[in-house]
């Protein structure tokens, strides 16, 4: 948790100052998140300056194998948008603080992003989901957040944003119009849903019984990453798309009875990030089509 906000701005600023003795005056627009699986959104990229996270003063690197570790800055698409990506990130279950976690997300705010394009693997909660498929975030649910395990926990950060964020709209709806109007107009089969991105904060994938209380609960989809970094977002006042894609159907069948004889397969289904990385593989072209016409419309 931050606890003394000045320390805070000085660690920014330093960050943010010698990332910007790299990038010669280059001005980003958009800040892009890659999930795991999805380093390949960071190949649309032209004109690449990349910057290792261990490099720059305050940014700590990431330890998750598909998650290499930097910030690479460029243009994207015909009309030439200038972003910077997080190829890696930092998730809590590393042990990471969440002012480390997020701080990719300050930082682009400082060098001038207006507007956060976030992407996560995660499991299928709602019936019908199949991996490969794609979500459209519009809304979430921060279970830790009901019992003060926040992002925003500590004294606020003034200079950044309000106290009291409001999360009803966090999902920006143009930019959802506008990636499903993508995806129109590339001609793109593969299923897109829209629905609540359920966090929970990992490593290990959900029990059968906890799959069950998502669903129940309201959540479409389930991961481990992107609702700290959109709090964070939102409260320096970014503009918000989020999109799950689907690598399993999470198994959400009560587990066997050993009072039974019945010899159903326990192992049916089970999630691992082998998984996880083989669909995200898969559907990742798409994805980096998707989002190269989306970006290139803004
Ligand atoms: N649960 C949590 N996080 C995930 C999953 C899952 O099933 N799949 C990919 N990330």
């Amino acid at each position: 948790m931050i606890t003394d906000p000045q320390e805070f701005y000085k660690k920014l600023e330093d960050a943010a100052s010698y990332t910007r003795s790299k990038i010669d005056g280059f001005a980003p627009q958009v800040l892009i998140i890659c999930g795991s699986g999805l380093g390949g959104i960071s190949s649309l990229i032209s004109n690449k300056i990349a910057i290792p996270y261990g490099t720059i003063p305050g940014f700590k690197t990431s330890t998750v194998q598909g998650h290499a570790g930097e910030l690479q800055f460029g243009f994207i698409g015909t009309n030439r948008v200038p972003v910077m990506c997080m190829v890696g990130r930092l998730h809590y279950y590393e042990g990471y603080e969440f002012e480390d976690a997020t701080f990719g997300v300050r930082l682009a705010k400082e060098l001038g992003c207006d507007t956060v394009f976030v992407t996560n693997a995660a499991g299928g909660v709602r019936k019908g989901f199949k991996p490969g498929d794609l979500m459209v975030i519009s809304d979430h649910i921060y279970f830790a957040g009901f019992s003060g395990s926040h992002p925003l926990r500590g004294p606020n950060l003034e200079k950044l944003g309000e106290r009291f964020v409001p999360m009803s709209d966090a999902y920006d709806h143009s930019l959802r119009k506008t990636f499903f109007d993508s995806a129109r107009a590339l001609g793109i089969t593969r299923s897109i849903h829209e629905g609540t991105y359920f966090f929970a904060a990992g490593p290990t994938f959900e029990s059968r019984a906890e799959v069950r209380a998502i669903r129940t609960l309201g959540g479409d989809s389930v991961g481990m990453s992107t609702v700290p970094e959109v709090i964070v977002a939102r409260h320096a006042g970014l503009r918000v798309f989020a999109l799950s894609l689907i690598t399993n159907s999470c198994v959400d069948t009560p587990a066997p009875s050993a009072l039974e004889d019945d010899p159903v397969a326990m192992d049916d289904g089970i999630a691992s990030h082998k998984e996880v990385l083989e669909y995200a593989n898969e559907a990742s072209k798409d994805v980096e089509r998707i989002i190269q016409h989306a970006i290139n419309s803004l």
